[in-house]
């Protein structure tokens, strides 16, 4: 069995979404759950690209507790010194370097000849090793560069230290088979094939980076990266959860294992889906809501005589509950912190506590609460311990007649912060909630996007809303809220969309 090596890109290159942009806090949030999905490496992000990367990945880099972080730098001796500066305290630190090597980006971007290339990458490849055991070095849109020149470039980069070379399809250009080729030729013309690791890093522009990915894994890689849920530029990347599940359905086939804990997936994707704004189409392989439906009354037969006849796929494997044993109003403290235990929660006291009340609520109004509607709970009570501002109350008068009005009270998520109530109106009751909060907040937004979405099945579903603000450059910052009132759900979201924007206008003013 050849181990495959898991490395993330999800807020590097997953950031890179239009529209998707996670605050410190979430970072951190997003690596801790990757750390416990089994990743081997985390990219955090860009440290020379802003003040705020530079924080993120510092952050990260501190709070792994085993997993390496790595930084991204393009060849520029500035980059790799802030790559440095931002790993001071990893516990594994690596340097993600790259440079492009295909005749475009040589032409038109970089306007440097092939041998100011690789005189470039033998250069700053070098420098980071004096600071960096692990250096990976990936040449810019490799699967559209003369494979002569690749191999050149790659060699290069090893003698001048690299410990890894990942090959990156950044245009989602190519195809299993010619990714297939690349790897043959490689293995070929790279003396050092077998002493460096080699990895992948796919986008999916032509709907094949999973499939690329596989192919490169079939021929000598043993790193792959990717983000989760498959976002980042254009089209996407790689969804690591489409090839960790791979590689276990179809073992047989690629002979490979890895560290993933599969059972963590459901929860990685929501939290992900959750904190970046983008949802998850129902149709998407392994997470989507009906990647376990089965529509059609042959398949239903075929399943409930056995369900490997339609299901390839176990909903256990992958972390989907099903609605077995859901709880209720009687059920009492132990049985619902058995119920997170199992569901592979590990709260504190108080954090259980906190949970537990709200629990008790939602059974209150949900004659049965599932395994799923205690995932979101739960999801929402760490949503709201991370948020800059909370929403403490909200009334709202609406009816057919007359203009929808409410009273909020909002309340900065700190010890001794004030409470500041505030009344407003609006055409229809989100407005009136929205006006409200902007009186309140004072944080200088305009909504850029708003959704509602039914979390669980049912009339009594809980809520999801995410909300879209921009600043007035345009930055934009998203918010979600989980509740069983939609109104109440657009409040929480709001309120956390506006916080992210004034936590931010605030640090760049201090
Ligand atoms: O797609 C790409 O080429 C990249 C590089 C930075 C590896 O993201
Ligand atoms: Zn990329």
């Amino acid at each position: 069995m050849k181990q495959i090596d898991f490395f993330d890109t999800t807020l590097r290159d997953g950031e890179q979404t239009p529209g998707v942009n996670f605050n410190t806090q979430e970072k951190v949030r997003i690596a801790k759950q990757l750390e416990e999905w089994g990743i081997d490496a985390i990219e955090a992000g860009f440290p020379i690209s802003s003040p705020g990367d530079f924080e993120a990945v510092k952050a990260i880099a501190d709070s792994l507790e085993s997993t390496t972080t790595v930084g991204l730098a393009r060849c520029r001796e500035k980059d790799i010194d802030a790559v440095r500066d931002a790993l001071v305290n990893a516990k594994s630190p690596s340097i993600h370097v790259f440079l492009a090597t295909s005749p475009i980006h040589r032409e038109y971007k970089l306007k440097m000849t092939k041998e100011e290339v690789l005189e470039n990458i033998a250069h700053h490849v070098r420098y980071a090793k004096q600071y960096f055991e692990s250096v990976q070095f990936s040449p810019e849109d490799a699967t559209r560069t003369e494979l002569d020149f690749l191999a050149e470039a790659v060699n290069t980069a090893i003698e001048a230290g690299a410990t890894i070379i990942n090959i990156p399809d950044t245009t989602g250009y190519t195809n299993p088979k010619e990714m297939a080729e690349i790897f043959q030729y490689l293995q070929k013309e790279c003396p050092k094939f077998d002493e460096v690791m080699f990895s992948c890093h796919c986008h999916n522009d032509l709907g094949m980076a999973t499939a690329n990915a596989l192919a490169a894994i079939e021929n000598g890689a043993t790193r792959v990266e990717g983000t989760i849920n498959g976002i980042g530029e254009r089209a996407g990347n790689t969804a690591l959860e489409e090839v960790a599940t791979a590689l276990r359905i179809r073992e047989d086939h690629y002979q490979c294992t890895s560290h993933i804990n599969l059972e963590q997936t459901k929860r990685l994707s929501d939290l992900v889906s959750h904190l970046s704004g983008m949802p998850v189409p129902r149709n998407k392989p392994i997470i989507g809501d009906n990647a376990f439906a089965h529509e059609s009354g042959i398949h239903q037969d075929g399943v409930l005589k056995n369900a490997s006849t339609y299901e390839i796929i176990t909903p256990q494997m992958v972390g989907v509950q099903t609605n077995a044993l859901p709880l209720g109003k009687l059920s009492g403290r132990h049985a619902f912190s058995k119920r997170l235990e199992d569901l592979g929660f590990d709260l504190s006291e108080e954090d259980i506590k906190s949970a537990f009340a709200k629990f008790k609520v939602l059974a209150d109004k949900k004659k049965q609460v599932s395994n799923e509607d205690i995932r979101y709970l739960v999801l929402g009570h760490e949503d709201e311990q991370a948020a800059d501002y909370k929403l403490v109350s909200l009334q709202l008068m609406t009816g057919t007649n007359g203009i929808p009005s409410t009273v909020i009270q909002i309340k900065e998520n700190k010890e001794d912060a004030e409470v500041v109530t505030g009344q407003g109106m609006g055409k229809g009751p989100i407005e009136a909630i929205f006006n409200t909060v902007d009186d309140i907040m004072q944080a200088n937004s305009h909504l850029t996007d708003y959704r509602l979405e039914a979390l669980t099945g049912g009339i009594d579903a809980q809520a999801e809303v995410h909300v879209a603000v921009a600043n007035e450059d345009g930055t934009q910052y998203n918010g979600s809220g989980i509740d069983y009132d939609v109104v109440t759900a657009s409040a929480m979201a709001y309120v956390q969309a506006c916080g992210k924007l004034k936590a931010d206008q605030d640090t760049k003013e201090a």
